[in-house]
């Protein structure tokens, strides 16, 4: 029931391959970037918060060689039509769709005083889109990635971060926070990222133990961020914080909320709860993980969850589903606990879980689903994995020759 990872190797060897056999090039850069999960810490990196992301192992990698042209040739795996971006000119917003966090990218570079030369590409994927996974921003961190070989420059993790999180402002109008990218770019494995949104600091924090391992489970239903729901979040929050008079929703109590709920708006209150909450909640799990307690660590996803549901209203009968039945498994099953993660309106769940059960869990949450909505989720089990790199052109394992 668990569907495996492909491993790198075979998605950098089926990059080279399929640019070889489009371009009749050989690659001289490769360049990956993984997509991410949160545990915990949902909806507040755009409000100051604290989230608790991890690199996953699902990736996007790219193949690319110069061409000695102004332009970028793209191909990818995913769409058979395409993309040529000129490469000397101002970036403009265009067709296809995906090819706009590539042209988002460029124009960061540029916007830097970089050129960019034209080069051949081929887009290879692992991860689902539309599924809450960052496939995007994995595909601006790898081409960001490309883009500081090809043109030898190094901006470094958090630099990547903020260029490709301004791609996906600028070029796929999404107004999202910093999670997804610094997830791609600092990821580590067997560490969590616990992200300070405020400060813009980082804290990595082990979870290395091979006894457990986290479920990611996707419905398969998707709605798109860009569809108006995200943004409209992102507003009520900015309402919130301004009714309660702070200037930071760090801070903010749960009893300044509570003292400007008559003035509020009830849905904008209800936004307010969820921001203050989910701060603590996430705060609570690092310690809860710290300590190793478990039984706490479940109760604050599942709290999360459902706040996420009810006052932030960004969960979806298929997420509300596979969480209520993992919950259902529960500890005795293997089970420690579960959430939506990433944007929500569909997308995916996490589930922490025992390693050694994780079979036995995909099945029951598959069989449970198939039977409520006529299809099947698709389920796979990650650890955290290393975030945004080059790989090695000749060795079949792969090796990793910088880290960044
Ligand atoms: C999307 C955004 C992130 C974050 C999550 C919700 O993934 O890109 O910045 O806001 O939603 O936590």
């Amino acid at each position: 029931m668990l569907t495996p990872n492909t491993p790198l190797p075979a998605l950098v060897s089926e990059a080279k391959d399929e640019l070889q056999s489009r371009f009749g090039v050989s690659a001289s850069i490769v360049a990956a970037a993984p997509g991410r999960v949160n545990l915990i810490g949902e909806h507040i990196d755009y409000c100051d918060g604290f989230v608790l992301p991890f690199a996953i192992e699902r990736a996007v990698v790219i193949a690319a060689v110069p061409n000695g042209t102004n332009e970028a040739r793209i191909a990818t795996a995913f769409d058979s039509e395409g993309a040529v971006i000129p490469t000397g000119t101002t970036q403009e917003i265009s067709t296809p769709k995906w090819s706009n966090y590539l042209r988002g990218v460029i124009h960061g570079f540029q916007q830097r005083g970089i050129s960019i030369p034209g080069f051949d590409a081929f887009i290879v994927s692992s991860l689902p889109g539309g599924a809450g996974l960052s496939s995007s921003a994995a595909l601006e961190c790898a081409a960001a990635t490309l883009l500081e070989e090809l043109t030898g420059t190094e901006l470094g993790s958090r630099e990547k971060a903020l260029l490709a999180q301004k791609a996906e402002h600028d070029f796929a109008e999404v107004p999202c926070g910093i999670m997804d990218q610094f997830a791609s770019t600092f990821g580590k494995e067997d560490q969590l990222i616990l992200i300070d949104c405020r400060s813009g600091e980082s804290e990595m924090v082990p979870f290395a133990d091979p006894a457990l391992t986290i479920l990611v489970s996707n419905t398969k239903v998707s709605h798109e961020l860009s569809d108006g729901g995200y943004a409209e979040r992102r507003k009520n929050t900015e309402d919130g914080l301004a009714a309660t008079g702070k200037s930071s929703w760090r801070d903010v109590t749960m009893t300044d909320v509570e003292a400007a709920r008559t003035g509020m708006d009830q849905t904008i209150f209800r936004r307010s709860r969820h921001v203050v909450g989910e701060i603590d909640r996430t705060i609570g799990a690092v310690e809860a993980l710290k300590r190793g307690d478990f039984p706490e660590l479940g109760r604050l996803m599942y709290e999360s969850h459902n706040s996420l549901r009810d006052d932030f209203e960004v969960s979806c009968p298929e997420l509300d589903h596979l969480v209520a039945t993992a919950a259902e498994i529960g500890r005795q099953g293997g089970v420690i606990g579960a959430r939506m993660t990433g944007g929500g309106f569909g997308g995916s769940t996490v589930t922490l879980c025992d390693a050694e059960k994780a079979e036995a869990i995909a099945a029951a949450l598959v069989k449970s689903y198939e039977a409520e909505f006529g299809f099947a989720p698709e389920i796979f089990a990650s650890r955290p994995a290393d975030g945004a790199r080059l790989l090695t052109l000749s060795s079949p394992q792969v090796d990793i020759v910088r880290m960044l």
